[in-house]
């Protein structure tokens, strides 16, 4: 599908609720199904990969109802799961398939978890490498680096690893893991990635052992069923914070975004740059921090965004880079190399539909280099099949002078199934 999105002149006005966020309602549909217990989940994520997850559970034996405003699942408990008797099929999510490769390593039965053409491509080494460290036997294309991954559960046994990459899949794959295995798991990551594994499974009262870059939990824990409140996604609330930012007259306040301080990198960048934002803390969330969020218009100027940074801010990269393109200055980012191995190579896409645009943008090795400020025109863009660069080329619409049409839009479903009614809800408040 493509969509076709005409040039627009106005500000941008109003409130948005952006849809749950995405990390989250995975771990809550997982975590739920092997709890003991009924778990009701509020806010979940009705995209595409957050379903996938729903329905590689689903195929495991658990039961979940969804309903209009809550998805209710009767947790089997840790050993409850049941053998699937088709591949599990995890569309285009990372976090279900290396997620769900922890939980099943431990299992008393076999498995294949695979994808659609872009997970086939992304790495899973760093997954079950790791996994296999712990006496799983895992396989896959490329001696167990690539999908379809084939799984035979069985005993672990806890490991000390120390992981070249910042990664809350791999930390999460080896917790999930360890929580099932003899003995204690420990995972070192070169910088803290998000966090949301170790708040949720506290939330289901399991015990864990966190430190700067580390996190330690001891095997043979049981988790309780609790109820999760899902909050707004502030990876979807970028794009509408970016878009706030670099339109004329425009003033967006967003409600119940998640600012998790392992996720809140795109607002560092945008107060560093110099955007009028405002963020209003609500002093009664529960296990993760919500705020309500306004952006005005801003005047830019180019930074440097790198280091332990990058972590915080991976998935708003290609929001980030249209950003860049409408401030003063040179904006580098660096040290995200990590960007290669996401849902498409999102320096290259990034780079490539930006520069068709008339953007003044390099890749580079770990990152890409923009000079600001560019004059966008319009023209014909590819998401490429991933959700947050159809988004990204979506906020080009606002500033360029011809139509922009996105090649692929439907990609956007993945993570924000409402993105273009918000977006058009947006302008017509003006
Ligand atoms: C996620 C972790 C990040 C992120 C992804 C979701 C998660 O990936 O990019 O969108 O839910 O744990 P990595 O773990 O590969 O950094």
């Amino acid at each position: 599908m493509s969509i076709v999105i005409e040039p627009y002149a106005n500000g941008l006005k109003g409130i948005i609720n952006v849809p749950g966020d995405k990390s989250i309602s995975h771990r809550a549909v997982m975590f739920g199904s092997i709890a003991k217990g009924k778990t009701e989940i509020k806010g979940f994520l009705n995209g595409e990969d957050c379903l996938s997850t729903i329905s590689c559970m689903k195929q495991l034996g658990v039961d979940i109802i969804e309903t209009d405003d809550s998805i209710v699942i009767s947790g089997k408990g840790m050993n409850g799961l049941k053998e699937p008797s088709k591949v599990l099929d995890v569309g285009n999510s990372g976090t279900t398939i290396r997620l769900l490769s922890g939980i099943l390593a431990t299992q008393s039965f076999s498995s294949v978890l695979a994808g659609d053409d872009s997970i086939a491509t992304r790495p899973m080494g760093r997954v079950t490498g790791p996994l296999k460290m712990m006496n799983a036997f895992i396989d896959g294309r490329n001696y167990g680096q690539l999908t379809p991954l084939t799984i035979r559960g069985g005993q672990l046994h806890g490991i000390n690893y120390v992981s070249p990459v910042a990664s809350a899949q791999v930390k999460s794959a080896i917790l999930l893991a360890g929580l099932n295995a003899i003995g204690k798991t420990k995972v070192t990551e070169p910088y803290k990635s998000r966090d949301h594994t170790e708040r949720m499974l506290k939330a289901f009262q399991v015990e864990l052992n966190i430190n700067e870059s580390s996190v330690e939990i001891e095997g043979a824990q049981a988790l309780t069923a609790t109820n999760i409140h899902v909050p707004g996604d502030i990876s979807s609330a970028a794009f509408m914070l970016v878009a706030g930012a670099i339109t004329k007259e425009s003033e967006i306040t967003l409600e119940n975004v998640g600012v998790n301080p392992t996720r809140t990198g795109i607002i560092d960048v945008l107060q560093k740059m110099g955007a009028s934002i405002f963020v209003d803390h609500d002093d009664n969330a529960t296990f993760e921090p919500t705020a309500n969020i306004t952006i005005k218009t801003s005047n830019l100027k180019g930074i440097t965004i790198e280091g332990d940074l990058i972590p915080r801010l991976i998935d708003e990269i290609p929001a980030i880079a249209v950003l860049a393109t409408q401030a003063e200055g040179k904006t580098i980012i660096k040290d995200a190399a990590e960007l290669k191995v996401k849902e498409t190579n999102r320096i290259d896409t990034m780079v490539d539909q930006l520069k068709s645009l008339g953007a003044t943008i390099e890749a580079t090795d770990d990152g890409m280099i923009i000079e600001g400020k560019s004059h966008l025109s319009g023209g014909t863009v590819d998401s490429f099949g991933d959700h947050r660069v159809g988004m990204a080329m979506a906020l080009c619409s606002l500033i360029a002078d011809e139509p922009v049409t996105i090649l692929n839009s439907e990609a956007i479903n993945v993570s924000y199934p409402g993105f273009f009614q918000d977006f058009t809800k947006l302008k017509t408040n003006s």
